[in-house]
């Protein structure tokens, strides 16, 4: 491989992934996602945009301080500010980055109220403040596609001389083609002065369902570092997904002979992971890492599959780490092969964590005959999500339900305080979240109730999410449970939970990262 061939990858599931509304991730669960991102070879890591709030400051410098391999970056808007701040927390890491970006598009230059020549001169006094402090800095003309091309061409040549390493060049909002995103790369790399001297990066949204397209198109033109995030997770329809860039390079190197330096067999935990925390489901249909990528349900399909392979399939579910032979486990198994399943779904657990899931899992398989992998990612998110030190614990409960009424009497441990209801509601869910409520009075507003069958049949277990909001801050609780309605309380009384730290631990509006543009 040599250089020009190799394509770094920069992931962004910590800072624009968690940027979509009500993905917000726990601390904790952000250093465990960084740790997996290091483990699977991504180039750079985005930790966080440190002026956002302090969680995200927090978390930025702790990744900063963890991560073995990786650049970690932080995103810094275009003012000393930011810029200081972000280094503060990235100056930890082996290998730190600051990202600084500004609107440059007309709608945008509107917004900071700059004109064409403030804006250069802002340009050229933050990036060289960023440089002052940082050997790695990345520039970001945001809203890159609807600037028009020559400023974009002028804005690009300051930051350069200022001392960007890398210039990014972002779809904000999802608007190019795949021609026009490999045009704009090409232009802009045969005619700004020191072009030749920096990486050139593509980020692209994907509100036409173009991102992944772009991003190649834009490593065709010569860009070589591509900004995307695990599931494509990010504001509105998302991001590049990581997994669907890195497998197209491998699957078809015969086009674009790229080369990253990503372990493909990390993709599906680092997925399952990243869709547990942010509480954001992968759909069945989603490319490579969707519950239905590799399965064939037509009979001529399947024929195919058995007698060759390749007939159907472009690539092997090993390569991104799907090994399970999905051989049903039941009330008979042990804890031997409880813990030999979980390592082959990526799960390695201490002693201790085993002990607590067999416990959970012996309870599930006196419920349901057959316990399949989906029942077992399911029962460690459950178990992850929902612990026995939570402030609120779901201690008991009954539903009435049927066509004279529904009726919950529910029983919560509230500070080790055993607290009980009984309500009535539009429904059993409705009479529950009341229940909820009368024990434990909340502002919180419920933004998302969400239910899934993770098997078939009848004692299929269902996953909730529960989103809710209060003072700007928004968190999803998920559980699993054969019982659909137990599910809802604790997905419930787990966002209850997760609202309660959130609030001890930032101000109101702490992590709505709706901070504004304005610089
Ligand atoms: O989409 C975007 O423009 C961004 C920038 C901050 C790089 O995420
Ligand atoms: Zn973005």
């Amino acid at each position: 491989m040599t250089d020009e061939n190799r394509v770094f990858i920069f992931d962004t599931t910590l800072r624009d992934g968690e940027q979509s509304p009500g993905a917000t991730m726990t601390h904790t669960e952000k250093l465990e996602i960084a740790a997996l991102l290091d483990e699977m070879g991504v180039d750079i890591i985005e930790a966080g945009f440190p002026i956002a709030s302090e969680g995200d400051f927090e978390a930025v410098s702790d990744i900063a301080r963890q991560t073995k391999n990786a650049v970690i970056c932080g995103l810094a808007r275009a003012n000393f500010k930011d810029i200081d701040r972000c280094w503060e927390a990235v100056r930890h890491a082996v290998r730190p980055r600051i990202h600084t970006f500004i609107g440059t598009s007309p709608l945008h230059r509107g917004i900071t109220n700059l004109d064409q020549d403030q804006m250069v001169e802002r340009i050229h006094e933050t990036v060289s403040h960023a440089r002052n402090l940082c050997d790695n800095v990345q520039w970001s003309p945001m809203d890159a596609i609807r600037t028009e091309r020559d400023y974009l061409a002028r804005v690009v040549e300051v930051a350069i001389k200022a001392g960007a390493t890398t210039i990014n060049i972002p779809d904000t909002v999802g608007y190019t083609l795949p021609s026009e995103s490999a045009e704009i790369i090409r232009e802009l790399i045969e005619r700004v002065p020191g072009a030749d001297e920096v990486i050139f990066a593509t980020h692209c949204h994907n509100d036409l369902g173009m991102a992944t397209a772009n991003a190649l198109a834009a490593v065709s033109a010569g860009a070589r570092q591509i900004e995307c995030t695990i599931n494509g997770l990010g504001e509105r329809a998302g991001n590049t997904a990581l997994e669907e860039v890195v497998m197209a390079l491998k699957v078809r190197r015969d086009l674009m002979p790229y080369q990253t330096g990503i372990d493909t067999t990390k993709i599906m935990n680092l997925s399952r992971r990243v869709a547990q925390v942010s509480g954001f489901p992968v759909q069945f249909n989603k490319a490579i890492v969707g519950k239905n990528a590799f399965l064939h349900e037509s009979g001529i399909h399947q024929d195919g599959v058995l007698k060759n392979v390749e007939t159907f399939e472009i690539m092997k579910p090993a390569d991104i780490g799907i090994t399970e032979t999905n051989i049903a486990m039941g009330k008979h198994s042990g804890r031997a092969a409880l813990r030999s399943k979980l390592a082959d779904l990526g799960f390695d657990l201490a002693d201790n964590q085993l002990n607590d899931v067999f416990v959970r899992f012996k309870a599930l398989a006196d419920r349901k005959k057959e316990i399949y992998d989906d029942d077992l990612i399911a029962l460690m998110s459950d178990s992850a999500a929902n612990t026995d030190s939570d402030y609120i614990q779901v201690k008991w409960l009954r539903v009435i339900c049927g066509s004279d009424g529904q009726e919950a009497e529910l029983k919560l441990l509230v500070d080790g305080i055993e607290k009980s209801a009984s309500m009535t509601g539009d429904g059993p869910v409705d009479a529950c979240f009341k229940a909820v409520k009368a024990i434990y009075p909340t502002q919180a507003h419920l933004k998302l109730y969400q239910v899934h069958a993770v098997t078939e049949g009848t004692d299929a277990q269902a996953t909730v999410s529960v989103r809710l909001e209060e003072e700007g801050r928004i968190v999803t609780g998920s559980a699993a449970d054969t019982d659909t309605i137990l599910a809802s309380v604790k997905a419930y009384v787990g966002a209850l939970n997760r609202l309660r730290v959130r609030s001890q631990k930032t101000a109101p509006d702490a992590d709505v990262k709706s901070i504004s543009y304005k610089l």
